[in-house]
């Protein structure tokens, strides 16, 4: 646990401040300020398509009203990812920009879910479903044999990663992901996202955001949005698909808009 990556100050201190009574847009963009790349980032996308505006927008705080506080605080922590797994990058044989694809991938679908199922916090089944296989990174940078040994056995027998990892690790990268969320303080209803994304069993605290995440996770596999590296596509849980109380009508939306909402974004952040 203590070698664990940290979790970029950046991010602490702009949750810190979205956090307290009455954060100024000018502090915020101060924060920002400081990491360069995220200032561009932030620029890029308010000057995407998406937003359509004519005029070329070239101020932070201007870009910070636009996006909202929530979109902000998304992008911080999707960059500070981002970066996590560039520095794994050369460090293993895991396809690592299928991996970030992946992540984005979930992070969208779970989100559009969300809005569709009318949930109260659609901006943190986001967060959770850019983190839900973060455990993955930490296997790979951190156990390089035994991950070596996962991948090789998944690739042989076609199982779940999973599955795979509880029989040569004695855990799994949800777990890992969710000790993870937990070191960094991240909220409760986060880590237990993370930590649950599969849903092999059905928790009895199964909420509607878990069940987000882990139909989010699902539906990516099967849309080919980026690989986590899964061979093959896992079972919905039933529960979880009730509690969503989705349509089968919505679920076509859902993976139209989500499809768009991944291509759009995956020009904005690149993986160089
Ligand atoms: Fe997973
Ligand atoms: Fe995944």
């Amino acid at each position: 646990m203590g070698e664990l990556p940290t979790l970029p100050t950046i991010y602490m201190k702009l949750s810190h401040l979205l956090n307290g009574p009455d954060p100024s847009i000018r502090t915020i963009s101060n924060i920002i300020s400081e990491d360069p790349a995220i200032a561009a980032m932030v620029l890029k996308i308010v000057n995407s398509a998406a937003y359509g505006f004519r005029n070329k927008i070239g101020d932070l705080q201007h870009a910070i009203v636009i996006l909202g506080l929530n979109e902000i605080k998304n992008l911080v922590l999707a960059s500070s990812i981002y970066k996590i797994v560039k520095e794994f990058k050369s460090s293993s044989a895991f396809d690592m920009q299928a991996f970030w694809k992946h992540s984005i991938g979930c992070a969208i679908v779970a989100r559009v879910l969300a809005e569709t199922g009318n949930l109260s916090s659609p901006e943190d089944v986001f967060t959770a479903g850019l983190l839900h296989d973060i455990g993955k990174l930490i296997h790979a940078g951190y156990l390089h044999e035994e991950f070596a040994a996962v991948m090789a056995d998944v690739a042989e027998t076609g199982s779940q990663m999973s599955k795979s990892e509880k029989k040569i690790l004695g855990f799994d990268h949800a777990q890992t992901g969710g000790a993870l969320a937990e070191k960094w303080g991240l909220p409760r209803v986060t880590i237990n996202m993370i930590a649950h994304h599969h849903l092999s069993y059905t928790p009895d605290a199964l909420t509607k955001e878990m069940a987000a995440i882990h139909i989010g996770n699902t539906l990516c596999i099967a849309l080919r949005l980026g690989s986590g590296g899964e061979k093959r596509v896992p079972i919905v849980n039933q529960k979880a698909w009730e509690i969503l109380a989705l349509k089968l009508s919505d679920l076509e939306y859902v993976m139209q808009r989500s499809t768009k909402l991944f291509e759009e974004s995956l020009s904005i952040m690149e993986f160089e």
